[in-house]
C-alpha cells in the first residue's frame, strides 16, 4: 500500500534513501570502501566500446552513465534510445559491451535492441529492477537495482538506483582500466556512501519544492529545464517527469543550446528551471542563467550553497541542495526535479500515479 503517503509516487520518492542504500550495499563494501561487482563475463580493460540503450527515463540514466564512463574509465560510449537503435541497425564493434537499462525488464523496444546487439556479438549486460524479466533472462550478466516494486507510472526510485548501479560500474571500469587512481576511487566511494543521507536532506526541503511548484510551475503552460555536463540528463529527466504527470509542456535543453533556438521562447510566462550545482561548468550555466534573466524569464534555481550565493538573488525562486562531489550530484538533483513534478501535478489535480495515456511498462510498440 501507500502507507501514510497520498500517492505511490510520493511514497517511492521517499523510499529513495533506503533503496539507494540497499543498492549501494550490494555493489560496494563499506568495510573496504571499494566497489565489488559480481563477476562479469568480460574484462573492462579490453572493452572497445560501450553501447547503452533504453527508453524514457532509463535512457536518461544511460546518458548520465555516458558521462561517468567517459570521465572515470576513458571508455568510448554511445547511448541511443532503443526504438532507434533496433531499426537503424548500426555496426557495433568487436569486443563491445551493450548495456540495456530497464526498470520493468519488459520494454519491447529495449528487448529488441538487446537482441540486435547480440547479432553484433556484443556482450549484454542489463540493469533491471525485475531480475526474472525478459531483458534479464536474455542478458549475459545482470546487475539488478534493489529498488523494490515501483508502482507509480512516473519512474523515481528506479531511476536513482539505476544511476547508483551505473556509477559503481563506471568506478569498477575505471579501476580495471587504470584510469582512476585509488585516491580518486576512495574519494568517490566515500561520496557515494553519503548519498542516502544527502537524499534525505533534499526530502526534508519538501516544502520549498511544494512552494515553487504551486507558486510558479503549476501556473505555466510551458517550462524549460536547463543543465550542462552532468546536469544535462537531469534537465531532460525533469522535463519528462513534469510533462508526464502534470501535462504541462516542458523541454530539457543543454544550456549551450539556448542561443540556437529555445531562447526565442523566453518571456515572463515561461519558467526556466536551471539545474546548476557549483561544479566545473558552473560559470557557463551561470551565463545561460543571465541570458534568460535579461529576457525577463522567470528563473528557478536548483543549486548548492555556493551556487545560491552567486545566483539566488536573481532568481524568482531557489532551492538549496547539499554541497557534494560533482560526480554524485545528479542523484540528488534527480530528487529535486521529481518533487517539483510531483507537487505541480498535485496542484493541478491530475492523476499522479496513473497519468492519462501512459502504461507502466510498454510491452507493445
Ligand atoms: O521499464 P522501463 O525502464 O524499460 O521503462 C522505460 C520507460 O517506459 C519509462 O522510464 C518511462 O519513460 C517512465 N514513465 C518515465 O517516468
Amino acid at each position: 500500500g501507500k502507507g501514510n503517503h497520498r500517492h505511490f509516487m510520493l511514497k517511492e520518492i521517499h523510499e529513495q534513501p533506503a533503496v539507494i542504500g540497499d543498492t549501494l550495499h550490494t555493489y560496494l563494501s563499506p568495510a573496504t570502501r571499494s566497489v565489488t561487482l559480481p563477476a562479469l563475463p568480460f574484462d573492462w580493460a579490453k572493452v572497445t566500446r560501450l553501447t547503452i540503450t533504453a527508453c524514457g527515463t532509463a535512457y536518461f540514466a544511460g546518458m548520465m552513465a555516458k558521462y561517468w564512463f567517459e570521465k572515470l574509465a576513458r571508455l568510448p560510449v554511445e547511448v541511443e534510445v532503443a526504438s532507434e537503435l533496433r531499426y537503424r541497425e548500426p555496426p557495433l564493434p568487436e569486443g563491445g559491451v551493450c548495456i540495456a537499462i530497464s526498470q520493468s525488464g519488459e520494454t519491447v523496444d529495449t528487448l529488441a535492441a538487446l537482441r540486435y546487439a547480440k547479432t553484433q556479438h556484443q556482450t549484454i549486460l542489463s540493469v533491471v529492477n525485475v531480475p526474472e524479466s525478459a531483458i534479464a533472462r536474455e542478458s549475459h550478466a545482470v546487475l539488478p537495482t534493489i529498488a523494490g516494486p515501483e508502482i507509480g507510472v512516473a519512474s523515481t526510485k528506479a531511476f536513482t538506483t539505476q544511476l547508483m548501479v551505473l556509477l559503481t560500474m563506471a568506478v569498477a571500469a575505471g579501476r580495471a582500466r587504470r584510469t582512476l587512481c585509488s585516491a580518486d576511487e576512495e574519494r568517490l566511494t566515500r561520496a557515494m556512501i553519503e548519498v542516502p543521507s544527502q537524499v534525505n536532506e533534499v526530502l526534508n526541503m519538501d516544502l520549498a519544492y511544494k512552494n515553487i511548484a504551486e507558486g510558479i510551475l503549476a501556473k505555466a503552460r510551458d517550462v524549460l529545464y536547463l543543465g550542462r555536463g552532468l546536469s544535462f540528463p537531469i534537465a531532460l529527466e525533469g522535463a519528462l517527469k513534469l510533462k508526464e504527470i502534470s501535462y504541462i509542456h516542458a523541454e530539457g535543453y543543454a544550456g549551450g543550446e539556448m542561443k540556437h533556438g529555445p531562447i526565442a521562447l523566453i518571456d515572463e510566462a515561461v519558467p526556466v528551471v536551471v539545474v546548476a550545482p557549483a561544479d566545473a561548468i558552473f560559470d557557463k550555466i551561470a551565463s545561460n542563467f543571465e541570458q534568460v534573466r535579461a529576457r525577463g524569464g522567470k528563473l528557478v534555481l536548483l543549486s548548492d550553497e555556493a551556487g545560491n550565493d552567486r545566483l539566488a538573488h536573481h532568481a524568482a525562486a531557489a532551492a538549496k541542495l547539499p554541497t557534494v562531489d560533482p560526480m554524485v550530484a545528479p542523484i540528488l538533483y534527480s530528487v529535486s526535479v521529481q518533487l517539483l513534478a510531483y507537487y505541480t501535478a498535485v496542484a493541478k489535480g491530475t492523476d499522479v500515479d496513473q497519468p492519462r495515456n501512459l502504461a507502466k511498462s510498454v510491452t507493445v510498440e
